[in-house]
């Protein structure tokens, strides 16, 4: 268990997490990866929690409070809108971890550049966005389609 939670953590330093800064998790779960996030932006940095899922907001909760690093973590449970009310250009870091496949499923890439387009209003000028997937070269080869349509809204 210790030696999964190095690999993540080495996973997300190598990704340029650091302390203080301002993370998304969007479609975060019950916190595989918010937690890890937590721990290393410290207590002045913060880590906005997004899911449509109460039963896994709340199992986030108690993940949190076990970690001790509840503070650090705002939890929005959303109604599945891709709208993301959080304010312009004000996150370092977006990171979006097997939640792709929810969102273009089969072929629906129309939400897929919405959530993008959300997400890039609310990112920083040098901000990161990352897309985590395990669910294999189907999925990566949709998640290269859809970036590949977006290419014309972002050159
Ligand atoms: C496979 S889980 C991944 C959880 C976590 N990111 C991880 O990698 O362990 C996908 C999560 O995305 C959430 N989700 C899917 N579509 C969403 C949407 N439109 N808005 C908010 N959350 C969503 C689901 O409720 C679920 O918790």
């Amino acid at each position: 268990m210790d030696e999964i939670a190095d690999y993540l953590a080495n996973h997300l330093l190598e990704l340029g997490i650091k302390e203080n800064m301002s993370v998304l998790d969007f479609g975060c779960g019950s916190g595989n990866y918010t937690i890890p996030v937590a721990k290393i932006i410290g207590s002045d940095g913060r880590v906005i929690a997004i899911d449509e899922d109460q039963v896994k907001l709340e199992q986030l909760i108690v993940n949190a409070k076990e970690a001790k690093v509840e503070k650090r973590i705002e939890i929005m449970k959303s109604d599945g809108q891709l709208e993301i009310s959080l304010k312009s250009k004000s996150i370092d870091l977006v990171m979006l971890y097997n939640v792709t496949c929810c969102i273009i499923g089969k072929n629906n890439y129309p939400e897929f550049q919405k959530l993008i387009k959300e997400i890039h209003g609310i990112t920083k000028e040098n901000g990161k966005f990352i897309i985590g997937i395990k669910e294999g070269k189907t999925m990566l080869n949709r998640i290269e389609k859809a970036i590949s349509l977006m290419k014309r809204q972002f050159p």
